[in-house]
């Protein structure tokens, strides 16, 4: 089998060493890649929004099965573009996409299904927004409505933060049209778990929990990422919080987009709140997380491809999704300034260290490179993800950072925190 998998970042990366891993594969593509991604697949410079070209370079090259990793393609629209040429795809339509592309959409539609979630209101005016806010209790939490590169939530702590907010995100329009309708929010407190799952449309497995670090600095200070690191499975996602997700949020989610006509085929990603009520849906993705993946996919023990096939075919209910009973840790190396400002560009050393070590992993999310067509440069903020399993998380953590310190590079980076929460399990 030929596969395309479609994104360029950690995630693809890891989606691409599963995927190199099935006997049924015979060569992988991916569009457009990076560096480190090539080492398992062709890279193709084509961008993860032009659909027509993808389309064009599945059919040319015989593609059986293209991956998509990203959102932003399937927001808009990519599987139908591949379905409607013929070509066998994987991820959710256009209509099912929109359980992440529009947060008022999934608000409505667990608020429509009883799916436990934080109360909200959706404005379409900042003058609604606004008057609305004046009865409010705080702090209070505002969202973009449509993909905003996860940056379009905003806790606010006071009545004039909250004004602020809805003025950068109706008026000044900071992400664009996704503030054009936002959200209004309750609060809510407790640890927060992401939870994988794939989907056929009507049956769904859950893959494992993970746990996210979304700030940039140690003990969660600092600005917004796009992850600085993870663990799986997370020691707070119990046997009793799974049973009541199991019961109130995953299945009835899968079948209340059945009900509405959106069948959802792909990948749904629950970010949880364990709040003192009860697990609550913080938000959906209808992807992989990144850097979720790069410790979910090393423990999977499935041949993915089979899982993906399955998914598509409507099989889902005959695979029997298996994990090892270990953990993992990955740990993300970025340049020193990130998310603000950083310099890049710089050679990287130590990746072969790291390779060599069974159970150690390097998916990289932002490498290029250098003239030599050998070395490799830093070429974003975020520049690679170290993941290494271990018997248990405190293993685990330890293998990452010891695998993390082998890796250097100019203005690395990286928190020295990553997994500390389990040691309050
Ligand atoms: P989202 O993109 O909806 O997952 O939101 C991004 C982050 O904002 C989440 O991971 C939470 O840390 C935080 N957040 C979102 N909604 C709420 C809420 N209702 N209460 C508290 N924190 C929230
Ligand atoms: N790690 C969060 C996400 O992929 O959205």
């Amino acid at each position: 089998m030929k596969v395309l998998i479609v994104g360029s970042g950690g995630r693809e990366h890891a989606i691409a060493w599963k995927v190199a891993q099935s006997p049924k594969v015979t060569k992988i593509y991916c569009a457009p890649g990076n560096a480190g991604i090539s080492e398992f697949a062709e890279c193709v410079p084509i961008g993860a929004m032009e659909f027509d070209k993808l389309a064009a370079f599945a059919k040319e090259k015989e593609i059986d099965l293209t991956v998509i990793g990203m959102d932003d393609p399937l927001v808009g629209g990519v599987v139908d573009a591949f379905e409607a040429a013929g070509l066998r795809v994987f991820g959710p339509r256009k209509n099912a996409a929109i359980l992440e592309g529009s947060k008022a959409f999934s608000k409505d539609l667990m608020k429509k299904y009883n799916i436990p979630t934080a109360a909200y209101e959706t404005f379409n005016s900042p003058e609604a927004a606004l008057a609305y806010l004046e009865t409010a209790d705080m702090p209070i939490v505002l969202k973009a409505d449509g993909l905003a590169l996860g940056k379009g939530v905003l806790i606010c702590q006071t009545l004039e933060e909250a004004k602020e907010g809805v003025k950068e995100l109706m008026e000044d329009k900071k992400f664009g049209s996704a503030g054009d309708r936002i959200v209004i929010e309750e609060f809510m407190t407790g640890r927060e778990v992401s939870v994988l799952s794939f989907v056929d449309g009507k049956t769904i497995k859950i893959m494992t929990s993970a746990q996210d670090h979304k700030r940039a600095g140690d003990g969660d200070t600092g600005l917004n990422t796009g992850g600085m690191g993870t663990f799986s499975p997370s020691p707070f996602y119990t046997d009793e919080v799974d049973a009541f997700c199991r019961k109130y949020i995953y299945q009835a989610t899968v079948d209340a987009m059945a009900a509405e006509g959106r069948e959802f085929k792909g990948i749904i990603f629950f970010g949880l709140m364990l709040t003192a009520k009860g697990p609550r849906v913080l938000e959906y993705n209808a992807r992989f997380g990144d850097p979720e993946t790069q410790v979910v996919l090393p423990r999977m023990k499935n041949d993915i491809v089979e899982v993906f096939e399955a998914c598509i075919d409507g099989t889902l209910d005959q695979i029997d999704l298996q994990f090892e009973d270990n953990a993992a840790v990955c740990v993300v190396l970025a340049s020193d300034g990130y998310p603000v400002h950083y310099e890049k560009g710089f050679p990287i050393s130590g990746l072969e260290k790291v390779k060599a070590k069974e159970g150690y992993y390097v998916f990289h999310a932002g490498t290029k490179f250098a003239e030599d067509g050998k070395t490799f440069l830093t070429n974003g903020g975020r520049v690679l993800g170290v993941t290494a399993v271990g018997k248990d998380l405190k293993a685990a953590r330890a293998n990452a950072y010891e695998a993390a310190e082998w890796v250097s590079f100019e203005n690395k980076y990286m928190r020295s925190d990553i997994g500390k929460a389990i040691d309050e399990a």
